[in-house]
């Protein structure tokens, strides 16, 4: 049985993979400072798994309580969610996300070195290939961000990238994740976004609940096979299995890898629309807007590389991520509140 510290663990996707760690057999501890996430969440993977992780709210910039962690425990690995993600956030205060995001993962690594931990998986995105020349994006893509978030995951990917060149025993994995939407089938565990939503699929389902009028699609001029924009949804749940998968092989000792974690389908908005109201019964009303500012045209990934080197293939295709994000809906129509 290994034992894997998850920071961030009670939110949207470290939920998930705490579940799937856990049926797996995992001893498995978590911390967050809850700044985007909900004690509630603790109940509910307990009756999905029945048994509870154990758990600390714990900033994981602030070293000295993130420290007594590593003294208490003695950790296989560490999966890094911890950090805020809201791109639009971002841009607004940019010092913020610097600050939670860089400083939470220099103690991180520091606090695996001074304990002698040495596999860590880190969340990065998609985000880091900016506007690809071309799709599908393959990991040798060239690297480029547009906003401070952005930037947080190709900057850490830079300084993982340095440090493990000076420390051969560190594995580390950087997972690219695509467009993660959908909630575990129990409808228990899903994502609980604060205020209006940013992201597509949260939005959906507000519309669809009847909380929000109507989405905004955002143009549809784009160089798609319907104007609208492109993205490779992946259902949450195999994206917490990519992380199991990856586990297996940082304990291998493989250095540093780097994986896309998409389905390598691209679906437009209105794809996505089309599929939600056949999954919810209704109509989703929406009407045409001007672009996103920072919005691209086509975003989906070759997954090739993580199927070779891991066994990563996506099971769950947009039908069941539709069903799955409207039951959680459903049963949650507050969300964890
Ligand atoms: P989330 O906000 O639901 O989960 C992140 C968790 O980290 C939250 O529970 C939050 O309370 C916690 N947290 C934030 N700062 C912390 C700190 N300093 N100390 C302790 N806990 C802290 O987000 P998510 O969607 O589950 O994303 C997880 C990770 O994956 C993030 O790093 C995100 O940037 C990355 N990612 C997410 C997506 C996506 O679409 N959801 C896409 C690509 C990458
Ligand atoms: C966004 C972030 C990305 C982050 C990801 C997951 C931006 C520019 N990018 O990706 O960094 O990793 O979320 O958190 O914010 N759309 C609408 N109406 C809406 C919402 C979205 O038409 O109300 C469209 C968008 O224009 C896009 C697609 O739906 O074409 C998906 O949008 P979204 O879910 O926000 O994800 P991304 O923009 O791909």
């Amino acid at each position: 049985m290994k034992k894997i510290l998850i920071t961030g663990g009670m939110g949207y996707i470290g939920s998930h993979t705490v579940v799937e760690l856990i049926d797996r057999g995992n001893d498995v501890f978590i911390v967050d400072n809850l700044s985007n996430s909900s004690l509630e969440v603790i109940n509910r993977i307990e009756k999905i798994t029945s048994k509870k992780p154990a758990f600390k709210v714990i900033d994981c910039c602030k070293f000295d309580e993130f420290e007594q962690v590593f003294k208490d425990n003695k950790f296989d690995a560490v999966i890094h969610f911890a950090g805020l993600k809201a791109v639009g956030e971002s841009v607004e205060k940019p010092l913020l996300y610097f600050e939670n995001n860089l400083v939470s993962t220099f103690n991180l690594v520091k606090l695996m070195e001074k304990y002698n931990v040495n596999n860590l998986v880190f969340s990065s995105s998609a985000t880091v290939y900016g506007k690809p020349e071309s799709v599908p994006i393959y990991e040798d893509f060239p690297l480029h961000v547009t906003n401070p978030y952005g930037r947080t995951k190709l900057m850490i990917e830079d300084i993982l990238r340095d440090y493990s060149k000076v420390h051969p025993k560190f594995n580390v994995a950087l997972l690219r994740y695509f467009n993660p939407i959908g909630a575990h089938p129990s409808g228990l565990i899903g994502e609980d976004p604060n205020g209006i939503p940013n992201n597509l699929m949260p939005y959906i389902t507000q519309v669809a609940i009847g909380k929000l009028p109507c989405l905004n699609v955002f143009g549809d001029d784009y160089k798609t096979k319907d104007g609208t924009g492109v993205r490779d949804y992946i259902h949450v749940v195999d994206l917490a299995i990519g992380h199991v998968l990856t586990l297996d092989k940082l304990y291998k000792n493989p250095g540093l890898v780097t994986y896309n974690l998409g389905t390598g389908n691209g679906y437009s908005v209105l794809e996505v629309v089309k599929a939600m109201s056949v999954a919810t019964g209704k109509d989703i009303p929406y009407i045409i807007k001007p672009r996103r500012a920072g919005d691209i045209d086509e975003c989906y990934a070759n997954c090739d590389k993580a199927k070779k080197e891991i066994g990563f293939k996506a099971k769950y295709g947009l039908k069941e991520m539709c069903r799955d994000s409207w039951n959680w809906q459903l049963n949650n129509p507050n969300g964890y509140r």
